[in-house]
């Protein structure tokens, strides 16, 4: 069993009969749905959940859990999800893929929201090895650039796969992938960024994360706030 699927089965210990459980996106969120649908089937848990992307989605429903829309939702029990950067203070990056939007609305609606990754995504400060990225209205990406540029942002739109045109992410935005001066610590960024008009979305979850599970060769840690 690899890192990813040890800690994604650690998180999956935390799930209850009659909860409402959120999917996150990623190979790490892949191994908690299948575990969650492992424990469906052979020890008849009943849960269900609400998934941050189409991807997902799919992949719960093929699996065959009982899965409901975002917007029938006010709250969850319980959120799990990866991430693509993870401070000691428990902020994190997300948002390489699309679903930038539905991952942050989940996180918040949680009750707990657990980050799970392996030791890889550890950092000293966020944007160490990945630009910021930003989801913004297509017709505001200029003006967006600009306002971000003037705080010190270096960037620019996140190109399609092809190449021939710009990323477009599941809720219809460009991506501005934005690099920051090191100095300029996650919590002032994370307002900074907010305060952008034109702004979706953006990376960085600051103050949501309830624990982090952390695995390192075949063992997991697991921190709570
Ligand atoms: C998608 C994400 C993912 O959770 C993040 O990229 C981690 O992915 P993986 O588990 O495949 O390493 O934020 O938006």
């Amino acid at each position: 069993m690899n890192d990813k699927q040890l800690v994604a089965l650690q998180a999956a210990k935390y799930v209850e009969n009659g909860m409402l459980v959120g999917l996150g996106t990623g190979s790490t969120a892949n191994y908690f749905i299948e575990e969650l649908a492992r424990r469906q089937r052979e020890e008849g848990l009943k849960i269900t959940t609400v998934a941050s992307s189409t991807i997902s989605t799919q992949h719960a429903q093929s699996l065959h859990l009982p899965i409901i829309a975002l917007e029938h939702i006010s709250s969850i029990d319980l959120y799990v999800d990866g991430a693509d950067e993870i401070t000691a203070d428990m902020t994190l990056l997300k948002g390489r893929g699309s679903d930038l939007v539905k991952e942050k609305l989940l996180a918040k609606a949680a009750t707990q929201f657990i980050a799970v990754a392996d030791e890889s995504k550890l950092v000293s400060h966020i944007g160490q090895n990945f630009a910021i990225p930003i989801e913004v209205i297509p017709f505001a990406w200029q003006l967006a650039k600009k306002s971000l540029e003037s705080v010190g942002g270096q960037g620019d739109l996140r190109p399609n796969a092809a190449k021939d045109g710009f990323w477009i992410t599941s809720h219809g935005s460009y991506v501005l992938d934005m690099k920051f001066d090191i100095d300029i610590d996650a919590n002032t960024l994370n307002e900074l960024i907010n305060n952008t008009p034109g702004t979706v979305e953006h990376g960085i979850f600051f103050g949501l994360t309830d624990a982090v599970f952390i695995a390192a060769n075949g063992a997991v840690s697991e921190r709570w706030a």
